[in-house]
């Protein structure tokens, strides 16, 4: 199995797969199409970052590749219907840094509500201003919490350790963690918080979710954070609520337009505001969630090539069987059409097999299906169903 690690992946990812007795080849950089194109032909699993674009001329000369890993949150520098149409899960890792974004959440609500960022940038222009005024305790105080999906609960739990009163909206029922109440509308929650805490998703549905006539439900000088994504809040129309008042202070890590790289100059209209914090993108950067990062792909990969399990997959079938003792495992991706399954199983039949265990899921034009099947004739097996023309990739696990 030759593993090829692309773009520094993090040192726990090389253990993990070096404990599980693979040597995986590692590069530092990232690799350009051309380069790919050189190295991708015997490669089985190809690890990347952000930086390797993995396209469709790359996938045509993958003639070996199992999977990519993307050792990041994004997976737009895959071309993901193609990998999947060539028999390729990709997967990634979007939960690693929930923790994070919480974490600077909390900080940010105990910083707005003290203005210690306005404080410290004037301190830096040599202004002394040791006062009181406005600057509050966050105890006792409410969270409003828009989306309890990961990050919003871990907001909630950590807001709860410092003496707030956790409410949420989410528009899936969500079960509560420690005290949390849900409550079943935005405007309910919107009144109710000192500090509303954005951690929803960009979708159709969340694009401006609060812009003006949101803000306008908000209680006098409370506070708003968005970590989630830039275009779920109108800029300008929090700029004119900071300016006028009615918002006590705004900590944003997201905007709509974010440079490309850190040599790409800024902007944004909430530059200058009184007790603005912000972020250039940062909820989700730490060395634990790098850290996390490596360990929770190189943890799909590792059950992908021994079980055949895609759960987490982005592209994929969502496939997860335990493996039945003493059988062999067939791993059959396949063109998503009606009779695969029948054929497959006449095969078996026919051959005079018992199938021990089997699980089919398919996603858009491909499906993907497990079948655990006694040892003696899985070789047998395994070689009718590849010569099936819907067939598009099939694998043997013993
Ligand atoms: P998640 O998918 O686990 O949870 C999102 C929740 O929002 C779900 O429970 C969903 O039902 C809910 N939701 C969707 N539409 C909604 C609506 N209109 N109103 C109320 N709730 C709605 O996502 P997760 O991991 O908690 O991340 C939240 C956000 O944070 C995402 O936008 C993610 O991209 C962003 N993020 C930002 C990072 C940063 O560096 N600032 C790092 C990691 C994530």
């Amino acid at each position: 199995m030759k593993i090829v690690l692309l773009e520094g992946v993090h040192q726990a990812c090389v253990d993990r797969l070096i404990q599980a007795g693979y040597q995986p080849e590692l590069r530092k950089n990232a690799l350009s199409e051309e380069e790919l194109l050189n190295i991708i032909g015997g490669v089985h699993i190809l690890g990347v970052r952000s930086k390797t674009h993995v396209t469709k001329r790359v996938l045509d000369a993958a003639e070996s590749l199992l999977a990519v890993g993307c050792f990041c949150i994004g997976t737009d520098q895959v071309d993901l219907e193609q990998a999947a149409l060539r028999g390729v899960p990709v997967f990634n890792a979007p939960f690693s840094n929930t923790r994070s974004v919480a974490e600077l959440a909390m900080a940010e609500m105990v910083m707005l509500a003290r203005r210690a960022s306005h404080k410290s940038q004037l301190l830096h222009r040599g202004v002394w201003e040791k006062s009181a005024e406005g600057c509050i305790e966050v105890r006792n105080k409410t969270v409003g919490l828009v989306g309890y999906g990961h990050i919003g609960p871990q907001v909630g739990l950590l807001a709860e350790s410092f003496g707030m009163k956790v409410y949420y909206y989410d528009i899936v029922g969500k079960l509560p963690l420690g005290n949390a109440t849900p409550v079943s509308s935005l405007e309910e929650l919107l009144k109710v918080s000192d500090f509303v805490s954005l951690h929803v998703p960009d979708t159709a549905e969340t694009r401006q979710l609060i812009s003006a006539r949101e803000l306008s439900m908000m209680k006098k000088g409370a506070f708003l954070l968005n970590l989630s994504r830039g275009r779920v809040v109108d800029l300008d129309a929090v700029k004119a609520a900071v300016e006028n008042g009615s918002l006590g202070g705004v900590a944003v890590d997201v905007f709509p337009e974010e440079p490309a790289s850190n040599d790409d100059p800024f902007e944004c209209p909430l530059m200058g505001l009184n007790n603005v914090i912000l972020t250039p993108h940062i909820g989700g950067s730490t060395i634990e969630a790098q850290r996390n990062i490596g360990l929770e792909v190189a943890t799909t990969l590792l059950k992908f090539i021994e079980v055949g399990s895609t759960t987490g997959s982005v592209n994929f079938p969502q496939v997860e069987l335990p493996m039945v003792r003493d059988s062999h495992r067939i791993l059959n991706i396949h063109r998503n059409v009606p009779g695969v399954l029948s054929s497959i199983n006449t095969i078996i039949a026919q051959m005079g097999g018992n199938i021990r265990a089997q699980y089919l899921n398919t996603l858009g034009e491909v499906g993907y299906l497990i079948i655990d099947v006694d040892q003696q004739m899985s070789q047998a097996v395994r070689s009718k169903i590849d010569e099936l023309s819907t067939s598009i990739k099939t694998r043997l696990l013993f």
